[in-house]
């Protein structure tokens, strides 16, 4: 079966084929259109602009995708959550080509994309780790601790109760002067820093629970820049960054200890980020817990993660977008 994935979401104009079989998905194009160089003069994504750009966008991005390939069984496009504005843009042309080529469409879930993208790696099949898993999914609108029990059994156990961590980064690198997207410019200029220089707050450390906060570390960072006008740019960038990795990487792995779980996803934007890899990497090995994070490729939103959502919701009966076409 080959599957066409739409996403547009936020900034990103993203579509993919990709084949399924019984031993493993293949990415066969994914072609991704990035609106950040027009956001990053805002600092952030500005909703108005994000849609028309997706307007414009999204014919060549699915023309440079499907190629001359015209056997496309499904197309599955992301309904949320995410800007109106963008995810019009992107379900209606999902509609349409549907409508043109008869074939039928899936609505799916953008988090669940987020939660099933190390998949699209072909190194990882199914039969290299077991259920139930964990998935740390960090994005700039999320901090989601999932306990996934099967393809499509979910229990959200954990969450963020203000900010998700990739907006920590994203709003401290603002405070910092740094461009965005913050979370890549943060921790470059983290490299070479000290990350115990300033002792940040680690909310919510204590409490028993797996939720997160991360709004008190951005007004921490505010008073000491303001506090301290010749702060060390690489010592504040890197205490940050270490603040946002140890309550991640610990409540993470409590979360597996607590329940039992001997797997764990890593997924969402920021799980980009290296130092996040590396002290996941490390923790799994101590708790012997098998670590399966997203190939670099696939972190950020993209079209292949909302096809594999897709190939994985197909099997279920609801799609949340009405319509003839709809499966
Ligand atoms: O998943 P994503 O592409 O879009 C959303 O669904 O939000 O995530 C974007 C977020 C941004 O906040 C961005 O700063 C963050 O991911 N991000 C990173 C890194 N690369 C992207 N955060 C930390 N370190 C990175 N290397
Ligand atoms: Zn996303």
């Amino acid at each position: 079966m080959r599957i066409l994935g739409i996403e547009s979401s936020c900034d990103e104009t993203s579509v993919a084929v990709v084949d399924c079989a019984p031993d493993g998905h293949k990415v066969i194009n994914l072609h991704t259109n990035s609106q950040i160089m027009t956001h990053q003069e805002y600092g952030g994504v500005v909703p108005e602009v994000a849609g028309r750009k997706h307007c414009l966008n999204i014919v060549p991005t699915i023309k440079a995708a499907i190629d001359d390939l015209n056997d496309i069984d499904l197309i599955a496009v992301t309904r949320g959550p995410g800007l109106a504005q963008g995810l019009t843009v992107g379900v209606s042309a999902t509609k349409s080509l549907a409508l043109a080529w008869d074939i039928p469409l899936i609505g799916v879930n953008h988090m669940e994309g987020h939660l099933l993208s190390q998949l699209l790696s072909d190194e990882i099949r199914p039969s290299d780790f077991e259920f139930p898993a964990i998935s740390l999914t960090v994005s700039g609108g999320h901090t989601d601790l999932v306990l996934v029990k099967d393809f499509g059994q979910y229990e959200l156990i954990g969450r963020t109760k203000d900010d998700a961590a990739g907006e920590a980064f994203d709003k401290i690198a603002k405070m910092l002067g740094l461009t965005y997207p913050g979370g890549p410019s943060l921790s470059k200029a983290a490299i070479g820093g000290d990350s115990a220089a300033i002792d940040f707050p680690r909310a919510m450390r204590q409490y028993k629970n797996f939720d997160f906060s991360f709004s008190g570390l951005k007004t921490s960072v505010l008073y000491y820049i303001k506090d301290n006008p010749d702060y060390n740019l690489a010592d504040v960038a890197a205490s940050a960054q270490e603040a946002i990795v140890d309550i991640l990487a610990f409540k993470t792995i409590n979360s597996c200890n607590a329940l039992d779980v001997k797997t764990l996803f890593l997924n969402g934007g920021v799980a980009a980020n290296e130092e996040l890899r590396q002290r996941l990497t490390d923790k799994c090995l101590e708790h012997e817990v098998t670590f399966i994070p997203c190939d670099k490729k696939y972190t950020g939103d993209n079209g292949a993660m909302i096809a594999m959502a897709g190939i994985h919701r197909r099997g279920f009966p609801h799609s949340e977008i009405s319509g003839s076409k709809s499966v």
